[in-house]
């Protein structure tokens, strides 16, 4: 246990070392797009005959990005190459400590007028950035990912479905690869990208509520804990919880948090209240980011700057409780409630199962207004109905030309 211990301090020593600070920083502190290379199949594998009734991360197409990390030397090159295993050691750190592991989700969509665009991609890049410094992974330049990113999605244009009701998800995911049962600072990482063509989430054409169980015996995330960021530590305790909503005949978990019961999120998703308030204002709020509990939506910022442009009613970040919903619904000021990702854009609520009671959410018979109009105006932007800023063309004529064979550089 003594020598255990001795080499343990020695290889912390070593990592905090002033050789090993000076080495980390003249490492590659990003990789290049301009490095990428390219290994690309020769046998390309068939697409979904209807992308509309792909299952969600069920379909992988045939190639994904890889860039590998170490301590030493940084950043190594960006590769796209054939969808393949990993192989790793048993030891590896992300088999064991979860937090060294995260991941985003993004998607890239094939517009009206033919264009292969994603959907804010920076703003995926600023978070897994921020989640790769709280897991103690290396940080990377932004850009250079998007460039990537978009590279692989060019590559893999052919899978973008041909629907406006479906879509290419990404999955950009970083791992600690260091084969070491040490709980310290892995000093190897993948960061890598897979793509699935997704059919819609609403598979009905149209909204369907859901409905949710609101138990504050569980909480997805505590004040000072990781619950603002994408790690995949996040994820795997919420599934048994998941499956008690699903016993309760609910559909999704309302997650609560603190004794007063503030309305969190919804399942993996940002949750928005929109009703009159106690001074007869009409308000959409959300709960706020200071309290670094939720998850920094990008759906979530996107319907608030949508509405503070629109500029209609009153726009709030700030803590909603379930004492709130209730005296909301008693006193017929509750106008709707749903959830914001990127899997659905908005999603509408019905009900609530809260303290063996089951709340009714007038959402669907109010409209629902302001989350069709929410999802109309996203889902313009992102098929390209309507020219935005947020739209990121990755390719303008997206029905022509084959990349498989002409862009091998091995
Ligand atoms: C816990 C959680 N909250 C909210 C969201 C919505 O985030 P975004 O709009 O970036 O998809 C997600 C989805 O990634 C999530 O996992």
């Amino acid at each position: 246990m003594a020598t255990c211990g001795r080499l343990r301090l020695f290889d912390q020593c070593l990592r905090n070392s002033p050789f090993a600070i000076i080495q980390r920083f003249s490492s590659r502190t990003t990789f290049k797009a301009s490095d990428l290379r390219l290994n690309l199949t020769r046998h390309p594998g068939p697409k979904p005959e209807d992308p509309n009734k792909c299952i969600f991360g069920k379909h992988f197409t045939d190639h994904m990005l890889a860039v590998e990390w170490n301590l030493k030397t940084g950043w190594g090159v960006p590769v796209i190459k054939p969808l393949e295993n990993i192989s790793l050691h048993p030891a590896t750190s992300v088999f064991h400590y979860a937090t060294e592991q995260l991941f985003e989700g993004m998607k890239a969509y094939r517009t009206v007028d033919n264009r292969i665009a994603m959907f804010r991609p920076m703003e995926n890049m600023n978070r897994m950035n921020r989640t790769a410094k709280r897991a103690c992974l290396p940080e990377f330049d932004n850009e250079e990912l998007v460039k990537c990113l978009a590279e692989l999605v060019r590559v893999e244009h052919e899978w973008v479905p041909h629907s406006t009701t479906a879509s290419l998800y990404m999955r950009p995911t970083m791992i600690g690869t260091e084969p070491s049962l040490g709980v310290n600072m892995s000093s190897s990482a993948l960061l890598y990208c897979i793509l699935c063509p997704v059919g819609p989430y609403f598979d009905t054409g149209s909204f369907s509520p859901v409905s949710l169980m609101a138990d504050p015996t569980y909480i997805r995330a505590a004040k000072g804990g990781s619950g603002a960021y994408k790690l995949g530590s996040n994820y795997g305790p919420t599934i048994r919880i998941q499956q008690e909503a699903i016993k309760r005949g609910c559909q999704q978990v309302l997650w609560l948090y603190g004794e007063d019961h503030q309305v969190t999120e919804v399942g993996t998703m940002n949750v928005f209240v929109y009703w009159i308030n106690e001074d007869g204002e009409k308000e959409l709020a959300t709960m706020p980011l200071g309290e670094g509990i939720v998850l920094p939506g990008v759906t979530r910022s996107s319907l608030i700057e949508l509405a503070h442009e629109w500029d209609e009613f009153k726009v709030t970040e700030r803590i909603i409780t379930m004492a709130d919903v209730s005296k909301a619904l008693n006193e017929n000021r509750m106008l709707e409630m749903f959830g914001a990702g990127t899997a659905c854009v908005v999603c509408p609520i019905d009900k609530i199962l809260y303290m063996d009671q089951t709340l009714e959410i007038p959402t669907m018979e109010n409209g629902p207004e302001i989350a069709s109009r929410f999802y109309k105006e996203l889902t313009d932007i992102q098929y390209g109905r309507i020219p935005h800023e947020w739209s990121y063309t990755v390719m303008e004529d997206a029905g022509k030309g084959d990349v498989s064979e002409a862009r091998n550089n091995f």
